[in-house]
Order: structure tokens, then C-alpha cells, then sequence
């Protein structure tokens, strides 16, 4: 296929700094877009991925307010757990930076700057929610009330979660502030509108007419909805004092909104990653910009931030947004706020070295056209019978049986039979099949045409059965060997942007180099004499007992949140963040002392406690085993929870919960009593 494109601009949004990277984040957005870069590279292609932290808007402060720490404090933490954790799982970012960098602030309101001088924005004096106590404005999330379209009570100033109606504050009805809980007042203030309604007939054009073939049929469904709704001006401005401030006088407590500063991000940090040609990468009509993003949003990549740019005149906007569906859990919907969710910080431990096959999985069950379900078993299936069955054991026999007949040495191959042909041209047709598939974003049916190749590397091994000819006919063994360890050559070439860790394994038992896929990749990639290294083991197997252990796992983890600790993600459970006395003095505090403390079998995190209450002693389950070893526990005073409903863990009857405070780096110390004091004494 001709490439009319000089180079390529791919972007991942940019996640919200509050909390880890989860298994749906990964398969929305950054795995897909990590395969694609990676195929361009391997194509030999001008590509530059780009992604950061966002580190301003509503789910910030109110993540901050929740945990006690400034908004700095907040997003440093989740920064670098973040990116900590791409960069371990092995997403290959050219760059990941963030937008509390300096260079954002100074890019994001210079562009602010250029639409202002040309006139793009309206400027309005309205009357806007205000939190009298709070002495603050309330926008987006920060006010919640009952969504006009389908009467949902907890539907946010932005938006209602559960018709996805986009909304302004006023819109709702019965507004509270979800920090005070009060019922705000209206104050008057001034802030400056995108007036999308005037790009209209543009982006009916640029999207409807141009890109009605080749964008995916769920972002161009939601895009015509949105321009068949009519577009509203769009306040670009917000009364806070977290995010980069507004480049004008006079507005000291105004910053650039959220979704107007965070994609501007994608270009301050091209910026500082390549300072001196950053432009080319947004400016030059040949660069093709690419975005890749969950459902969620659909409507700010393509109507709201293309608008911004085009606006601007100077910048291109996107070719393509190639957004997913969303990845449901164990069959429910994820959930950050109920913990409902597999941190990828969490696989990452649990799993070593395993980082293929999270890739594996998430790949094969993309949410491309529909949400799709994660389940722990069908990772374990996929990955045994697939990744280890099929993949993995053909280049296993192929590489043991090529060092037990030729020491490693590829043999001279004699005539090629007509099946021989056929399978010769089907590496072909895998190839051509992938570049497509990659071509058009179907990373799943490109991930199924590489796992046929090996298919049929299986069954010509067993069709042709070597071993029982390889002394009996030597060059038809010969001839048989040969072939299938080329298919294991375009193998390892062609599962690089799938299964990186896996490639750069089997290209170096192969003793190869990678290879460009655009000039290099055809012919021969393997010739008689070639000597191949050792055949090392590419994937383990995963017994039951580790699933069973992420199940249980996935399910104590959830009521813990939901009993012990505050929401990881404010935006969902801000309803629940503001309590009265009396909800408070429903808990019943008390202080225990430790008699016994073992650990829990088969449950690294837990330990079991046997607690003297005054009046009674009782078992409680905690999991505090990687913070406290059982006799450091014993004879210490805690603080328990002491009215909560029993519950089985592990089989255990778990009677209460122990408090614990959470340091900035995970580890969990318990609440004790300054000094000792009865065992059953009441906390208040
Ligand atoms: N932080 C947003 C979210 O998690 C995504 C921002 S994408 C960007 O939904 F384009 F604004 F950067
Ligand atoms: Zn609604």
C-alpha cells in the first residue's frame, strides 16, 4: 500500500492523575495505541507517541481535598505511579510528561492567547452557582442534582453518567455542592466561550462528509448525535485556583478549563520532547494525528479540541480517532470508586515478567465495536491454551527439535512439495492480513491472523511428523525443519507489536536481528548454516490456584473500599463524601488489644488477629501481612471497628475491621492509642 503520509502523530489520553492505570485504561486506549506505534516504527515510519498525566480539573481537587494533601502533593503521587507502572508494563511513550510542567502552563495559554486576539471566543457575565460557605464557584463535579433528561439523581454538573446527556450545572435540578452539601446561591461572573455552534457546518463537513468510511462506526454515531443536537457555546474558563491560570487581566481566580488545557497537552509535550522541530508534528498537513481514547471521550476529540485547533489556523487536527468501548470486569462494570477494578501496579507484581500476556488477553477481547468482558479465567484459558499451546509450543518444537537433529545448525532443504508452496504463501498472506488489520485499527483480527500463522506452523510439523523421518529421509526432514523454523523467524518478526517481550525472546534464540517490515521483511529470513542459541522456555503455565487468589482478591479488595477507605476516584461517589453526626455516630469505635496473630493460608496479604475486646475476644481478618509480620502484632493495641457485620475471608469468620493510615507510598501502619489504655475502650 502507497503511504501518503510523511509522519505520525499518535496520541493516548492523557489520564487523570488521581489514582493507578487499570486493565480498562489499558484497553481503551494505551495498549492499542502501544501496537499501533510499535507498527509503525517497525515500518520504519516517523512516529511520535505521545502521552502525560492530566493534572487539573475537578477530579483532582476534590481527590486531594479527600486525601488531605494540596493538589501538588496529589498529582506528584499519582504521576509517578502512573507512569511508573507504563513504563514496567512496557508502553513504549516517546514521551510521558504532564501539564503541571511549565512548558504546559506557557503553551496552554499562549494558545488561549491566540484564540482571544482573534476574536474566537465570546465573552458572557453570567450568574453562576456559588458555595457560600465553600466562598467557591461550582463547576463540573463539583455540584451534583438530578439530570433534566432522565430524572438520575446523582447526575454531575458535566455530564449524567447514566444517559450520557453533556450538561451544564444550571442544567441540573436540585443542585447540591458537593463539598459544603449545601444548596448553592447565584453569583455573577465573567468567563470566555468557544462558540462551537459557529464551527457547525466545518465539522458536519470534516466529519460526516470526509470521514464517514473510515472512522469507526461508534465514534461517527456519536459525533453526528452531538451535531445533530445542535452545538452550545462552551465556557473555556472556570472560577478555581488549581490549573493554569487565565492569560488575562484581571483574572486572578480563573484557570483555562480542563478540557481545553489537558489536549493542548499532547502538543507541550511534543514540545519538550523534541524542541526544535516540535511543529512539523502538528502543523504539516502530511503529519498524520492520530488519537487514540475511550467512548468517554469521543466528543472532546472530536468536536471540542479539532474545533480549538482548527480555530487556531496554524495546527492540523485529527485523521482518525480510533476510541474504544468500554472493559467490563468478571461481568460487571468497572468501577474505581468501589475498587471494582485490576490495577495494572497490582498485575504487575502479582504477574512478573508476564507483561505479554496482559497484552495478549486485553488485545484479543478489545472493546473495538462493543464494551467487552475481562474475566480471570478467560485470561488463564487464553493464555494456557493459546499463548502456551499454540504459540509458545511451536517455537518450542521447532527450536528443541532443530538442536536435537543439527546441533542448532539450520540444514540444507531439499525440493519443495506443493504444501510446502502453500504454507509459503500463507506466511505471506498472515503478513499482508496483519499490516491490513494494523492498517484499519483491528488490533484483534490482527492479533488472530499472527496466532493462525503459528496454527499452521503446528499442523505442518504434525502433518509432516520429522521426527519419525528424520533418519529415514534425511532431506525431506531437512526440507520440513528448514520451513518451519522460517515460519518461527516471520513469527518472532511479526509478533513484535503484539508480544514484545515474547519477539525479542525468540528473535534472540533464533540468533536474529529485527528486521524493517517495509524493506526487509520478504524472501528468506533464515539460510542453511545459520546457527541458531539455545531454546529457552517462552511462556509458563498459570495454575488455578493463582486465579482463584486474583478472584478472591478482586472481590475482598471491593468491600474493603466500600467499608474502609474513601473513594480512589471522587468523581463517583461524591454523594457518599460529606456525612452528618448522626451517620458517624453509627460507627462503634473501640480499641483491642492482640492476643494471637497468624498468617492466613494461601493469602500472601492477610493475617488473622485474635483481638481482646474487654468483654469478649474475636477474630478479625486484615490485611496488613505485608506491613506487620504476627509477632510484631501480638500485644499491640488497635483500632476496631467494632459494629461491623461479620464476614467469611478465606473461610474465616472475620468479626470487625482494624484501622489502618495509608503512607504516601502504600505502606499501612495501625491506629493505636497514644498511650495504653483498657482493652474495649470506646474511640470517640
Ligand atoms: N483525563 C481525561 C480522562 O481521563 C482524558 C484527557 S485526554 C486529553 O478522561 F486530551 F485531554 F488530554
Ligand atoms: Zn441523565
Amino acid at each position: 500500500m502507497e503511504n501518503k503520509w510523511k509522519r505520525y502523530t499518535v496520541t493516548a489520553a492523557l489520564p487523570y492523575a488521581n489514582g493507578g492505570i487499570h486493565l480498562g485504561h489499558l484497553a481503551g486506549a494505551y495498549l492499542p495505541a502501544d501496537t499501533y506505534a510499535r507498527y509503525r516504527r517497525l515500518k520504519g515510519d516517523d512516529v511520535l507517541y505521545i502521552c502525560g498525566s492530566d493534572e487539573h480539573g475537578v477530579p483532582i481537587t476534590l481527590g486531594a481535598r479527600k486525601e488531605g494533601i494540596t493538589p501538588q502533593q496529589f498529582v506528584d503521587k499519582y504521576h509517578s505511579l502512573m507512569k511508573n507502572s507504563f513504563a514496567e508494563f512496557g508502553i513504549s511513550f516517546d514521551i510521558y510528561s504532564r501539564t503541571s510542567n511549565k512548558i504546559h502552563h506557557e503553551t496552554a495559554q499562549q494558545f488561549f492567547l491566540d484564540l482571544y486576539n482573534k476574536g474566537v471566543f465570546t465573552e458572557e457575565t453570567s450568574q453562576q452557582l456559588y458555595d457560600e460557605q465553600e466562598k467557591m464557584f461550582l463547576a463540573d463535579r463539583y455540584i451534583m442534582g438530578t439530570c433534566p433528561v432522565c430524572g438520575n439523581e446523582k447526575a454531575y454538573g458535566d455530564q449524567c453518567e447514566k444517559c450520557g446527556s453533556s450538561l451544564s450545572p444550571k442544567d441540573l435540578k436540585n443542585p447540591v455542592s458537593v463539598l459544603s452539601g449545601n444548596v448553592p446561591v447565584m453569583k455573577e461572573t465573567k468567563h470566555w466561550y468557544l462558540p462551537l455552534q459557529n464551527y457547525e457546518p466545518w465539522l458536519r463537513e470534516w466529519i460526516l462528509d470526509n470521514h464517514k468510511d473510515d472512522w469507526k462506526t461508534n465514534v461517527y454515531g456519536q459525533c453526528k448525535s452531538w451535531l445533530d443536537g445542535g452545538l452550545q457555546p462552551r465556557a473555556m474558563t472556570r472560577d478555581l485556583d488549581w490549573g493554569v491560570k487565565v492569560p488575562l487581566p484581571g483574572s486572578e481566580h480563573k484557570v483555562l478549563y480542563v478540557w481545553f488545557d489537558a489536549p493542548i497537552g499532547y502538543i507541550s509535550a511534543t514540545k519538550e520532547l523534541k524542541p526544535n522541530d516540535w511543529e512539523k508534528y502538528w502543523k504539516d498537513k502530511d503529519t498524520r494525528l492520530l488519537h487514540f481514547i475511550g467512548k468517554d471521550n469521543i466528543v472532546f476529540h472530536c468536536i471540542i479540541f479539532p474545533t480549538i485547533l482548527h480555530s487556531h489556523g496554524e495546527y492540523i487536527v485529527p485523521d482518525n480517532v480510533p476510541a474504544n468501548e468500554f472493559l467490563n470486569l468478571e461481568g460487571e462494570k468497572l468501577s474505581t470508586s468501589r475498587n471494582w477494578a485490576v490495577w495494572l501496579h497490582d498485575y504487575l507484581k502479582d504477574f512478573p515478567g508476564m507483561q505479554d500476556t496482559l497484552r495478549y488477553v486485553l488485545t484479543s477481547i478489545a472493546p473495538e465495536t462493543k464494551d467487552s468482558d475481562f474475566t480471570w479465567k478467560d485470561f488463564q484459558d487464553r493464555h494456557n491454551n493459546e499463548l502456551v499451546a499454540i504459540l509458545g509450543n511451536f517455537v518450542n518444537r521447532t527450536m528443541v527439535l532443530t538442536h536435537k537433529f543439527y546441533n542448532g545448525k539450520i540444514p540444507v532443504y531439499g525440493n519443495l512439495t506443493e504444501s510446502d508452496r502453500e504454507l509459503i504463501a500463507s506466511i505471506k498472506v498472515a503478513q499482508q492480513n496483519i499490516c491490513d488489520s494494523l492498517e484499519k485499527f483491528r488490533f484483534r483480527e490482527a492479533l488472530q491472523e499472527l496466532m493462525n500463522l503459528a496454527r499452521a506452523g503446528n499442523k505442518y510439523l504434525t502433518d509432516n511428523e520429522p521426527w519419525k523421518i528424520v533418519k529415514s529421509n534425511e532431506e525431506r526432514c531437512a526440507t520440513v525443519m528448514y520451513l518451519s523454523i522460517e515460519i518461527t523467524a516471520y513469527l518472532a518478526q511479526l509478533m513484535q507489536p503484539f508480544l514484545p517481550v515474547a519477539a525479542e525472546k525468540t528473535l534472540s534464540m533464533l540468533n536474529l536481528p529485527k528486521k524493517n517490515w517495509s524493506a526487509e521483511l520478504k524472501g528468506q529470513l533464515i539460510h542453511p548454516g545459520h546457527q541458531l542459541n539455545e531454546a529457552g522456555l517462552m511462556f509458563r503455565k498459570i495454575e488455578d490456584e493463582e486465579i482463584t487468589a486474583q478472584v478472591e482478591k478482586l472481590k475482598a479488595n471491593q468491600k474493603q473500599v466500600v467499608l474502609q477507605t474513601e473513594p480512589k476516584n471522587p468523581e463517583s461517589e461524591i454523594a457518599n463524601s460529606v456525612i452528618n453526626y448522626d451517620d458517624f455516630a453509627k460507627l462503634e469505635l473501640r480499641v483491642g488489644t492482640v492476643t494471637a496473630a497468624e498468617k492466613v493460608k494461601k493469602a500472601d496479604k492477610l493475617l488473622q488477629l485474635t483481638i481482646d475486646m474487654g468483654n469478649e475476644v474475636r477474630t478479625i481478618v486484615s490485611g496488613i501481612a505485608e506491613h506487620y509480620t504476627p509477632e510484631q502484632m501480638i500485644g499491640k493495641q488497635v483500632s476496631v471497628v467494632a459494629n461491623l457485620a461479620p464476614r467469611k475471608i478465606k473461610g474465616i469468620e472475620s468479626k470487625g475491621m482494624i484501622l489502618m493510615a495509608e503512607d504516601a507510598d502504600g505502606k499501612l501502619k495501625i491506629v493505636s492509642p497514644a498511650e495504653t489504655v483498657n482493652s474495649g475502650s470506646k474511640i470517640s
